[in-house]
């Protein structure tokens, strides 16, 4: 599974990079305006920073106002990817970018079927969100098996970004359920190499070694 990080954030993004880890970088309007910076310079700079897919979101929701914008996006660097809502203009704008060989990520996928036509428009990725399903009382995981099952029924190749993950389990189901592409925050990605088991291990590890040492010091010495 590629691991793609969920920030905007210029610090986490080169924090995760450095981890030699990292696969591409998810932005939406949400997690920019954190940032108070350029839209354009700062997905600029996220790209020097990640040469993997990085997604920029249209804010227009209207289709021919989100291809002029994509239009705008894509000159910024060549790993940009072209971030559109799963809505009936999306779909139209994601067919037009995918014919011109534009990749596109499918956003706010919350059913099935958004995934099924998301897929037969060319989309490069489909993002459906897991934590805001569970957040109604739905089962986010369930939608991620049914894309899946779906794709796989027919061959699409549309790559699943299982998205809105709030903590390690829904990576590890995600994984499990053969998602392509997982899209995680910067402390869920902290998280991942976390066990207090593993903590423990290595203090006593470390430990032993200290009393050992003088010993083999001592003999070595000898
Ligand atoms: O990639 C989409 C993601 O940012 C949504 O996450 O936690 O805001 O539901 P969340």
């Amino acid at each position: 599974m590629q691991l793609y990080i969920d920030t905007a954030n210029l610090a986490e993004i080169r924090r995760a990079a450095e981890m030699g880890v990292l696969d591409g970088v998810t932005t939406n309007p949400s997690l920019m305006a954190r940032e108070n910076a350029d839209f354009h310079d700062h997905i600029r700079e996220i790209c020097r920073i990640v040469p993997g897919p990085v997604s920029a979101e249209v804010v227009a929701t209207e289709s021919d106002a989100m291809l002029a914008e994509a239009e705008d996006l894509v000159r910024l660097a060549p790993n940009v990817v072209i971030k559109l809502p799963c809505t009936v203009d999306g779909i139209r704008a994601c067919r037009a970018l995918s014919d011109r060989g534009v990749r596109v990520n499918m956003t706010l996928c919350f059913q099935p079927l958004q995934a099924l036509l998301a897929a037969k428009a060319g989309a490069f990725l489909i993002s459906p969100f897991i934590g805001r399903l569970d957040d109604v009382g739905e089962d986010g995981m369930q939608l991620i098996q049914q894309i899946r099952q779906i794709y796989d029924n027919y061959g699409l190749e549309t790559k699943i970004l299982a998205a809105s993950i709030r903590h390690p389990q829904h990576l590890v189901q995600a994984a499990l359920i053969g998602a392509d592409v997982a899209t995680v925050p910067f402390g869920v990605i902290a998280q991942m190499m976390k066990h207090p088991l593993t903590d423990l291990g290595l203090e006593r590890f470390l430990a032993d070694w200290a009393k050992a040492r003088p010993r083999s010091a001592a003999t070595a010495a000898t």
